[in-house]
């Protein structure tokens, strides 16, 4: 066996290196290497072998295998080489042929609408600022008013990394990482970014989603700046005619706090599914920065006031598109990601 083994693989490098075309070499490939190929049979007829005898065999055959292997790879590579200096040669490739253009994708919709929403609070002075998705429960929680034990910490459930350190469930700790960095400057600022919490998906929510929180700090500014401010940039988003409606709300962070709603647009206000019959879809949480909150940002309530908000990202762009599954976003089905 030992002998058959040394001739095949003489007779297989003798073969190759007569094989002098890419035709030539799969040949050789399929009469050696191949599935119903001599060294494959030469590795069935193991069984055949005495016992003691296998493991000896066994272990040549695969090396005289990947000998061949790497002598056919060596071969291929020198023979296309050969095939392709040929072709120049005879003129069969114009190399001045212009080439395939490679395709280019777009920015997904979720960047996009992020963009707009850039643009329009530049206009009204607003920088973007980025924090972290993994958060403390420090910045999450305790510094926006919620120590440990809080009920309202049951409308953020997220995902724990350890005791102390979570994914964030929403942008607001945002808050008081810019305003330590930036006291005693007055403050004008967006902070884009992921949020997450431990929900059930649905076609209404996902458990990982984009928000944009908006914090501006300063002397004498009032609850009418927020309004103006949420107004102009729903107008600037959707459409001139939009309507702005405030309700009262509750947030820790916030004192007073608000809820925005829009008119719906899709029916006009006339009252539809979307809106669930009312006319008014909401759009934002939204209230004056509470005092203590503005105390753990190192600013003087006595001196300092300001307003924030927070809304996501995706829905607007549901909205705005008529998407009716909010799933659809990071799925990467790109027949879907195409149309925007
Ligand atoms: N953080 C809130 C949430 O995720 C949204 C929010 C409400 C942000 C009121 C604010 C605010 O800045 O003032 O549900």
């Amino acid at each position: 066996m030992r002998d058959t083994l040394d001739r095949l693989k003489e007779e297989a490098l003798a073969a190759l290196a007569d094989a002098g075309s890419s035709e030539a070499l799969q040949a050789w490939n399929r009469r050696y290497l191949g599935k119903k190929g001599a060294l494959t049979q030469m590795l069935r007829s193991v069984g055949e072998l005495p016992k003691e005898e296998r493991p000896a065999f066994g272990q040549a055959t695969n090396a005289v295998k990947v000998d061949l292997e790497a002598a056919y790879d060596a071969r291929t590579e020198a023979v296309r080489q050969a095939e392709m200096a040929r072709d120049l040669a005879q003129g069969a490739i114009d190399v001045t042929l212009p080439g395939r253009p490679a395709g280019s994708g777009h920015l997904h919709l979720t960047t996009q609408t992020l963009r707009q929403i850039y643009d329009i609070f530049a206009e009204m002075g607003f920088q973007v600022y980025e924090a972290t998705d993994v958060e403390t429960d420090t910045y999450n929680f305790e510094l926006l008013n919620m120590p440990p034990h809080h009920p309202a910490r049951d409308m953020w459930d997220t995902f724990w990394i350890n005791d102390e350190l979570l994914l964030r469930t929403h942008t607001s700790p945002g808050q008081i990482r810019v305003m330590r960095e930036r006291y005693p400057e007055p403050i004008r600022v967006i902070l884009p970014g992921k949020c997450y919490r431990y929900e059930q998906i649905t076609a209404r929510s996902e458990h990982q989603f984009y928000q944009v929180e908006g914090l501006a700090v300063g002397h004498n500014i009032t609850m009418t700046d927020l309004i103006g401010t949420l107004t102009e940039f729903a107008r600037r988003f959707y459409k001139p005619d939009r309507r702005i409606r405030i309700r009262g709300s509750y947030f820790p962070f916030t004192e007073p706090s608000i809820e925005a709603d829009m008119d719906c647009i899709l029916c006009n206000g006339a009252g539809c599914r979307v809106c669930k019959y009312t006319g008014w879809v909401e759009v934002c949480g939204a209230g004056m920065v509470h005092p203590v909150v503005l105390k753990n940002g190192g600013y003087d309530p006595a001196e300092w006031s300001g307003f924030a908000f927070g809304f996501g990202v995706e829905r607007p762009a549901l909205m705005k598109y008529n998407i009716d599954d909010i799933r659809l976003f990071y799925r990467n089905d790109l027949r879907f990601l195409r149309q925007f």
